[in-house]
This record gives C-alpha cells, sequence and structure tokens, in this order.
C-alpha cells in the first residue's frame, strides 16, 4: 500500500510516499480501506523532533492518528461493524496517512457526512468530548472556548451547544461567521480578552476550554474564577503550574457515536479547510503547521 513515513526529524520535506505491507486489524480492531486522513498537530509536532524527550519517535514513522473508511478486516471479538461499513475512528499515534489504517476506536459515518468530513472529525471529536466531559454538566451554563474555530474548537462549540450550553468561541475575525454558524458568540482573542468576555457574558463564564495554547491560560483561569472551572486539552505546560486539569485524547467509541449522533441530526458537520492528496501531504503539514486552521485539513487516499 502507499503511505506517507518520514525517517528522520525535520520539517515538512521529511515526508515521503513509499509502497510498505499492509497493517492488520488485531483483536478489537477493525481495519479501514481509507478514504482520507485528518492532519493534526501531534503530527507535525512529533515529526519536527519537538517532542523528542518525552515521545521519542521511532522510525520509519508514519504520521496520523485518525482516518475515515470503508471496514476492509475486522478483529477478532468485534461484533459492532461489518465488512463494507463506512466508519472514522482512531488508531495509534501514528498510521493513519496511509491507504490501510487500523482503528481501534470507531463510529459509523452518519448519513450528512461525506468519507472526507468524517475524516476531519476522529481526534477533534475525541478530544473535544474529553474537555467537555471533564467540566461536567454544562445545561444552562456559559461556556467559553479558546480556539473555538480550530478543529477541535469547532467540535468542541458543536458538542456543547447540543449539550445545552450558552457557548462564547475566540478566533481572529474572518472566522467569526464561521462560529456563530456553530452556534456561539465569537469574540477574539488576545489582549483585552478578559473586559471583551465580561461584555458578552455580564453574569459570568462558568467553564471554560482551552484549545489553542495560547499563552492565555492564566486569564482564562481570571475570567472562569477559578482554575478549577478550566480545562486545557492544548497547555500541558501552563496548566500544571496554575492547577488547571489538562487532558488527552482517548481512543473512546462512545464520544466518537455522540459526534456522529450529532452529525445524523445536523448538528456538527466537519468543517474541511482544505485536502490534499496523499502526495501533497508536505504541503498540508505545512498548512497545519501554521496554526491558523479553520476546522480541519484532510490528506485524501
Ligand atoms: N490533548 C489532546 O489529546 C489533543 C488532541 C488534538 C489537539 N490537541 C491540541 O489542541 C490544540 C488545537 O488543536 P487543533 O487541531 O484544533 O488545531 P488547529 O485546527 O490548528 O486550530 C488552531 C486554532 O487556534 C486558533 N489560534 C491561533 N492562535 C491563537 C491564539 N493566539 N489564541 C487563540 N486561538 C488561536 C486558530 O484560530 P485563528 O485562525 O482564528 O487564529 C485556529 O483556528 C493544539 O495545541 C493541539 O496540539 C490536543
Amino acid at each position: 500500500m502507499r503511505a506517507a513515513r518520514y525517517h528522520g526529524y525535520g520539517p515538512a520535506d521529511v515526508l515521503v510516499i513509499e509502497d510498505i505491507s499492509e497493517p492488520h486489524a488485531g483483536p478489537g480492531e477493525v481495519r479501514i480501506q481509507a478514504a482520507a486522513a485528518s492532519v493534526n498537530a501531534i503530527d507535525w509536532k512529533l515529526r519536527s523532533g519537538a517532542f523528542h524527550n518525552n515521545f521519542p519517535v521511532e522510525f520509519p514513522a508514519i504520521p496520523g492518528r485518525d482516518a475515515a473508511g470503508v471496514v476492509d478486516e475486522v478483529g477478532a471479538g468485534v461484533d459492532d461493524v461489518m465488512i463494507g461499513d463506512e466508519v472514522f475512528g482512531l488508531g495509534g499515534v501514528f498510521g493513519a496517512s496511509a491507504e490501510h489504517a487500523v482503528l481501534s476506536a470507531w463510529a459509523l459515518v452518519p448519513d450528512p457526512w461525506t468519507l472526507e468530513q468524517a475524516a476531519g472529525a476522529g481526534l477533534a471529536v475525541a478530544t473535544a468530548g474529553r474537555g467537555l466531559n471533564a467540566l461536567g454538566d454544562l445545561s444552562g451554563r456559559t461556556l467559553l472556548i479558546e480556539g473555538a474555530a480550530g478543529g477541535v474548537g469547532s467540535a468542541a462549540v458543536a458538542m456543547a451547544v447540543a449539550r445545552g450550553a450558552t457557548v462564547l468561541g475566540t478566533a481572529s475575525t474572518g472566522k467569526h461567521d464561521f462560529l456563530r454558524r456553530l452556534g456561539a458568540l465569537p469574540t477574539t482573542y488576545g489582549d483585552g480578552l478578559i473586559e471583551r468576555i465580561r461584555e458578552l457574558a455580564p453574569k459570568g463564564v462558568d467553564a471554560v476550554l482551552d484549545a489553542a495554547a495560547s499563552g492565555s491560560l492564566a486569564d482564562l483561569v481570571t475570567i472562569a474564577g477559578s482554575a478549577g472551572r478550566v480545562v486545557t486539552v492544548a497547555d500541558a505546560a501552563r496548566a500544571s503550574k496554575l492547577g488547571v486539569r489538562h487532558y488527552y485524547a482517548e481512543n473512546e467509541s462512545a464520544v466518537l457515536a455522540e459526534g456522529a449522533a450529532l452529525g445524523a441530526r445536523g448538528g456538527y458537520t466537519p468543517y474541511l479547510a482544505a485536502k490534499y492528496p496523499l502526495d501533497k501531504i508536505t504541503e498540508a503539514h505545512r498548512e497545519a503547521e501554521r496554526g491558523h486552521t479553520q476546522g480541519k485539513i484532510i490528506v485524501t487516499l
């Protein structure tokens, strides 16, 4: 099969397309004939060597954590999907940017989504769901999402609105209409955020989800009133200093099913900022690395 790989740390140019042997589904896993894979921040951060001390990469590595496609192998013990079903989901930290990917958490692609849109949902929904779950019941509460227009942030807006929250979201001004369409009240991030949020939510903010790692975590604690009301999925370093909880996405099919059910009701459609064929994955990584993606970038297979 064709796969993107890299044989050493470096800029996006280290990515090459190679013919390699296919992976197979182990117990509790499925393999897909992939239609598309998502490009995530973790992919380029690992590739660059930035995480070398905590998470050294074994080479060669196939970037990509989540994908969507048609099930073509079902591992032992799996009884909720069959060969031919269209699914999206998560595999390991590596392996998704390839014609076949093995998933250990998945959900059926809801009718309104294309397979390409579904490819943008896996890690975004898993991360958003993990962060929102940690904030407790959001019904009737006011939630601020920092970095609301990105892949994780936009999934979090849709999921939080569906859970009954009033959602405020930060993004650059060009993305404010996008946030409104998702159901959030938009504002810009950066200097003056505390004052802007006071104006938008005079009764205060009950909870904050940080999906940006922009350096604003201390301000977000001030906005929420205490560190316990803030969760970050993006800024582990500042979180530990401020007593804010930090979470990683987990391969949980239940949260993917929540995203799919929301998709089926028309409450969430992964927005694709750009799609690149596998041959152009270098450009996809470069674009993701600029850090201003609206929704998701995918590579098609
Ligand atoms: N914990 C986990 O398991 C996990 C999983 C996935 C992702 N993450 C992390 O979560 C973060 C978001 O991931 P993503 O995939 O959603 O990224 P993304 O799609 O690249 O989105 C990043 C968003 O951040 C916004 N942004 C840029 N600079 C900002 C600033 N100074 N203040 C506020 N927002 C700013 C951008 O909005 P504008 O374009 O409007 O500037 C963009 O929409 C990343 O740090 C990523 O590493 C963690």
